[in-house]
């Protein structure tokens, strides 16, 4: 009966009425998010998810400078028409490392979350130099200008240093080595030849399994590194880190 008699004190006055409601509901919530203040990372690591190389970050760059994002999705939805047509849906691990996230939703063009060996790298060249070429009735704009845009990465130490700072496990060796990386992974037989070993071991062993970097000349010209080699580096990556032949949902041995 005390009680009872008591809460007519709250009733009446409402401010005090405010303030327990306030601490009533405020429970819900604290139960939900006190225990995410204590963990380093709410997305658990799947085998072969790795930071990005420095020429696919700068790649990723560009996407991001030129507004693809603006016609593409970078996310498989678990529906069944987005996995027939895409492949297996995205993992909340396989955006772990991307500062901003490129999800979205509008998909004037097909999501691009999987692109990733879609096509071959001359596909994805000659179908950025001029879409219709390719699809006739594309409505994608070309980019044929990247092609004649050298790279330029002097600051590239410090883009991945930023993107340490938000968590992201650049190491030292990887931060140092950045520019020889970059030669490395889009001239590997020439300039890069002496960081290419570098260039795999570091990242693979991040990635905590093999073939996920690829080296190779992107855009068919390998007197100069160029905007169109890192964006064609950046997009024959995208969604294939973890490999779903193997990958089950519900098995925690491929999670690190
Ligand atoms: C105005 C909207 C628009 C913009 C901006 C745009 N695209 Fe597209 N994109 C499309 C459309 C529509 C298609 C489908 C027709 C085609 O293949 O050309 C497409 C197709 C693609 C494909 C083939 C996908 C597949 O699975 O067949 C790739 C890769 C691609 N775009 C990459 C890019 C990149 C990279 C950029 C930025 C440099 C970009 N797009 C900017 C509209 C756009």
């Amino acid at each position: 009966m005390g009680l009872m008699n008591n809460h007519g004190v709250l009733e009446r006055h409402s401010l005090l009425l405010t303030i327990g409601i306030l601490v009533v509901v405020s429970i819900g919530g604290i139960i939900q998010m006190a225990p995410l203040m204590y963990m380093d990372n709410t997305i658990e690591k799947v085998d072969g998810m790795r930071p990005y190389t420095p020429l696919e970050l700068k790649g990723r760059d560009i996407y991001i400078r030129e507004g693809c994002y603006v016609c593409h999705s970078q996310m498989v939805r678990p529906l069944r028409d987005e996995v027939e047509r895409y492949g297996h849906y995205s993992l909340a691990a396989e955006s772990m490392y991307d500062h901003p996230f490129q999800w979205g939703s509008k998909r004037t063009g097909p999501d691009l979350a999987r692109v990733g060996g879609k096509y071959s790298a001359e596909w994805q060249v000659d179908h950025l130099i001029d879409p219709r070429a390719l699809v006739p009735e594309s409505i994608m704009p070309p980019y044929a200008f990247l092609m004649d845009k050298k790279l330029k990465y002097d600051g590239i130490e410090d883009r991945l240093r930023t993107e340490r700072l938000v968590g992201v496990p650049y190491s030292d060796e990887m931060i140092e080595n950045a520019k020889g990386h970059i030669l490395a992974q889009a001239d590997p037989n020439d300039k890069g030849f002496d960081y290419y070993d570098s260039l795999i071991g570091l990242y693979e062993a991040e990635a905590g399994r093999e073939g996920t970097v690829e080296a190779r000349d992107w855009d068919g010209n390998p007197d100069v590194i160029t905007e169109m080699d890192a964006l064609v580096a950046y997009l024959q990556m995208t969604g294939t880190l973890v490999d779903f032949s193997t990958y089950q949902a519900d098995d925690l041995s491929n999670r690190r």
